[in-house]
């Protein structure tokens, strides 16, 4: 059974207190659950982690990248918070580390401010998801399950 290891960046701890009208009441403890449901419904092991360090998300990405190598990995599913409007560091984590990366965002960030319009991950993500709410992390499960029986 393949491992979906799903990476939340800065301040998603927050989740559940955090500007609850743009982010939803749930928690990152909620979300960790949600994601547990969808991974056993797709035949998926869920490794679920949070960090506010961007240098620690270039760990886990590196990390990630030799998981899959060695066919224990479906892929990352990234939330990099506002690390992904700034980071060439996870850019090039996720290029280096040759992973499939699925890029999620709570909300619809081209609906909000002008610095969240761009994303240094994109380019380096195989797909890209938001302003489905925290539901977004179940469908992006379902959508990694899926890449990795086409793989
Ligand atoms: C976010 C959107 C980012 O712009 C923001 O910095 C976050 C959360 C989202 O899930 O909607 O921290 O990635």
């Amino acid at each position: 059974m393949k491992t979906a290891l799903v990476l939340n960046g800065p301040n998603l701890n927050l989740l559940g207190t955090r500007e609850p009208a743009v982010y939803g009441s749930a928690t990152l403890a909620d979300v960790e659950q949600l994601c547990e449901k969808a991974c056993a419904a797709h035949g998926l092991k869920l490794d679920f982690r949070q960090s506010n360090h961007e240098g620690v998300l270039v760990d886990w990405i590196h990390e990630a990248g030799q998981l899959q190598a060695q066919g224990k990995l479906a892929g990352v599913i990234l939330n990099a918070g506002a690390y992904t409007h700034t980071s060439i560091a996870l850019h090039d984590a996720i290029k280096g580390a040759a992973v499939t990366v699925i890029e999620l965002h709570i909300s619809n960030v081209h609906a909000r401010e002008a610095f969240r319009h761009h994303s240094y991950i994109s380019p380096a993500a195989k797909s890209v998801m938001a302003g489905f709410g925290v539901q977004g992390y179940a469908l992006a499960v379902a959508g990694l399950a899926g890449l990795a029986a086409q793989a």
